[in-house]
């Protein structure tokens, strides 16, 4: 029973889709986007829906989180879905542990909040990380030497083509740097809706990364002599300092569009590291968990030393904090962000031999 009016489907007495509907704002890079439809969700009946009306209408389903990782096109043919749902339950708890499962509308950073305000600890290095619960299995979200792989339990959601629903554990998720199962063979064809997450009752500080490893070594000895529960670390500190470092080194969305690190740290054999690190000896190289023969370097470092730091082409700009981070002037295009794109991945590759690839994905 579908009534039209205005642009505007009335699917059912909750749900409306959206003609070209304008998605400029439901994207960090605030890119021009047009979507031939749009719709949210605040349920799995209402998913489902939505998901008869698109097989109807012969309409490719396209999922967005909070648009934070993805670079849009102009024009998105389709139906365009975002996910409303928000709730947080608690599915069981032992002597040390205790498990979440989670809405992927959810914005990502309340729920980090939330976890601490919660006593369920591990994610507090992931602190003001733009996006949503339901996207951040698939880029592995990671800073400060922690990524979100760790933490999950098990992803829950609808495999697109199928209509089937499915769990994935963590295994099966295949986390590594940057990257799962989500952006490998289930690109494009899943729809996650809750992501389980299993947190520690007992907080256990993680201040290995060095600019959070000063700030905890000033807060300890300037409470040298104060009693011993005034000396402990807690959660909401360890949280409040990542986002005091984030803060000084990457730009807020909604002041300056951007999506975080722009490049992910390319991942080179250690041989051609060992090469470079004799003509750079001050090349940022690091270790990969279980992969002796590689290094990961540090794309920041690469693109810094090209010249690129605070430097601008067109209405884009490497920024001025951190090198990484692509961002954008107001009335940008596509056009501009590839430009730079090209232009520092040419810099780099001719400087280094390194390929940098784009982090955020292509969204059309
Ligand atoms: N560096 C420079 N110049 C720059 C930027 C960085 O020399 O302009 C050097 C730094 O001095 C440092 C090294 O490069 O020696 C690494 O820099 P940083 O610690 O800022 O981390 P990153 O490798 O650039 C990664 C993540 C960030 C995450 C931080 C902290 C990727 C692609 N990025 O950045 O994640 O916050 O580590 O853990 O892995 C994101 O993904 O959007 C993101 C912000």
């Amino acid at each position: 029973m579908s009534t039209v009016s205005n642009f505007q489907t009335q699917i059912h007495s909750q749900i409306q889709v959206k003609a070209n509907f304008d998605l400029s704002s439901f994207n960090t890079l605030s890119l021009p986007c047009i979507a031939e439809n749009f719709a949210r969700f605040n349920s799995m009946s209402e998913l489902l829906l939505l998901l008869k009306y698109a097989k109807t209408k012969q309409l490719k389903v396209k999922v967005l989180g909070g648009g934070s990782n993805m670079i849009m096109q102009p024009s998105v043919s389709g139906l365009v879905v975002q996910s409303a749902m928000q709730g947080i339950e608690k599915l069981s708890e032992d002597d040390t542990t205790i498990t979440y499962a989670v809405g992927a509308g959810l914005n990502w950073h309340q729920w980090v909040l939330k976890s601490i305000e919660l006593g369920a600890y591990g994610l507090e290095s992931l602190a003001l990380i733009p996006g949503t619960v339901g996207a951040c299995p698939i880029q592995n979200i990671g800073a400060y030497g922690v990524e979100v792989g760790q933490i999950i339990e098990e992803v829950r959601g609808l495999q697109l083509s199928s209509g089937q629903w499915m769990t994935f554990s963590a295994a099966q998720c295949d986390f590594s740097y940057r990257d799962s199962i989500f952006k490998k063979q289930f690109k494009n064809n899943f729809l996650i809706t809750q992501v389980i997450f299993k947190l520690s009752k007992v907080f256990k500080p993680q201040v290995s990364y060095a600019p959070l490893n000063t700030m905890a070594e000033q807060f300890l000895a300037a409470h040298d002599d104060e009693p011993l529960d005034q000396k402990f670390l807690t959660a909401k500190q360890i949280a409040g300092w990542v986002i005091e470092v984030r803060n000084s080194k990457l730009p807020d969305p909604s002041k300056i569009p951007n999506a975080g690190s722009f490049f992910t740290n390319p991942i080179i054999p250690k041989s051609q590291a060992d090469e470079l690190l004799t003509q750079f000896p001050n090349l940022p190289a690091y270790s990969v968990a279980n992969k002796d023969s590689v290094l990961k370097i540090a794309a920041g470092w690469l693109i810094d030393q090209c010249g690129w730091k605070g430097k601008s082409l067109g209405l884009a700009k490497m920024h001025d904090q951190q090198a990484l981070v692509l961002t954008l002037k107001s009335g940008a295009s596509q056009q501009d962000l590839m430009n730079i794109q090209q232009a520092v991945q040419a810099d780099v590759k001719s400087k280094f031999g390194i390929q940098l690839q784009p982090e955020p994905q292509p969204f059309n």
